[in-house]
């Protein structure tokens, strides 16, 4: 088997990691627009599961569906793959945005991260604060206790456009009520989002394409780790603070490890060593296109990456061998 010379991860498990959230994207959108969440996030456990587990690695989940006792299948700690090859610990969203697949909305993605063992965050299922930008700007330009206009001015003198050419994405929910207004204040456009942020932060990735300069806002942590594992591949910035408010969130981060509470975690932090990333649209969105249905075949569209070379694949895939699907 192939071996990379540069890591311990298999340079062969990049395109193997493709099927696995192939087979997710497709299983959950023969359910999109259906209005029900749940059946379109279970169909997506189911085969991302089945498919993970014909991979050469000795994987355990640390970023799942949640702790064992709340989540069948693809637990926290659940062990995965045929049981040979790499130990590796993985970060997984079968269909992260449940809600925008249900309503056949922008965005949604079957998300994947293979790292070496011990270098992903072991977060709890509780709230992160976040920030990220895009590659090509010099380290610490933002800082998620920067005011956020300060972090906008930076960004727009960095990009050398004035304040009213950056876009921020927010998730739109109440509890970013104060934040919308200082970035309104400031005169820079806001792209609100129903659901998705780790969407939200890859799109800062691709300003171009995506016309996203900036994510900030709060949104689930095991989705930051996510966006974290895809930033260190494709470049940019991201920091994240867990939100530990409650002696009984104290209690949970503590047994995944966590002491400090306050900590800021840089994007290495959260991801460190070689990391793969696999993202497969559900529905479409502006980077990756959604599964598309065609009448003897079925048609994907995928992001794969590796942290240790940096490289991005796009991967448009015709599946034929529907029974598989
Ligand atoms: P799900 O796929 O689990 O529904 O998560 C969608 C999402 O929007 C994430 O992208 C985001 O991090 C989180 O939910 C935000 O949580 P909340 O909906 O509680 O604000």
């Amino acid at each position: 088997m192939l071996t990379s010379a540069s890591s311990g991860l298999d340079r062969i498990l990049t395109l193997e990691l493709v099927r696995v959230t192939e087979r997710a994207a497709v299983a959950a959108a023969r359910l999109r627009g259906r209005g029900d969440e749940k059946a379109a996030d279970q169909a997506a456990v189911d085969a991302m599961r089945s498919e993970l587990n014909r991979l050469p690695i000795q994987g355990t989940v640390v970023i799942g569906e949640g702790e064992r006792d709340e989540a069948p299948m693809l637990y926290i700690g659940e062990e995965v793959g045929t049981g040979e090859g790499p130990g590796v610990d993985i970060a997984l969203d079968p269909l992260e945005g449940t809600t925008i697949c249900a309503k056949n909305l922008p965005n949604s993605l079957a998300v994947i991260a293979i790292a070496e063992k011990g270098s992903l965050l072991n977060a709890p299922d509780i709230y992160m604060d976040k920030i990220a930008i895009g590659p090509g700007y010099a380290d610490g330009l933002v800082d998620i206790d920067a005011p956020p206009a300060d972090n906008i001015a930076r960004l727009a003198k960095a990009k050398g456009v004035p304040v009213g050419e950056i876009t921020a994405c927010i998730l739109d929910r109440p509890r970013h009520a104060r934040l919308i207004e200082a970035v309104r204040a400031t005169g820079a456009a806001i792209q609100l989002i129903g659901d998705g942020d780790v969407a939200g932060i890859i799109h800062t990735t691709e300003p171009g394409a995506t016309g996203i300069d900036i994510y900030i806002g709060t949104g689930g942590a095991p989705e930051g780790v996510l966006a974290a594992a895809a930033l260190r591949c494709i470049g940019g910035q991201m920091q994240g603070r867990l939100q530990i408010n409650t002696e009984e969130k104290r209690a949970r981060a503590e047994r995944m490890g966590i002491s400090d509470p306050g900590k800021v975690y840089s994007m290495e932090e959260m991801a460190s060593g070689d990391v793969l990333f696999a993202a497969t649209g559900v529905t479409d969105g502006s980077l990756l296109a959604g599964v598309k249905f065609g009448r003897d075949s079925v048609q994907t569209h995928t992001i794969v990456m590796r942290s240790s070379s940096r490289t991005v694949r796009e991967i448009k895939a015709r599946h034929q061998d529907l029974e598989k699907f």
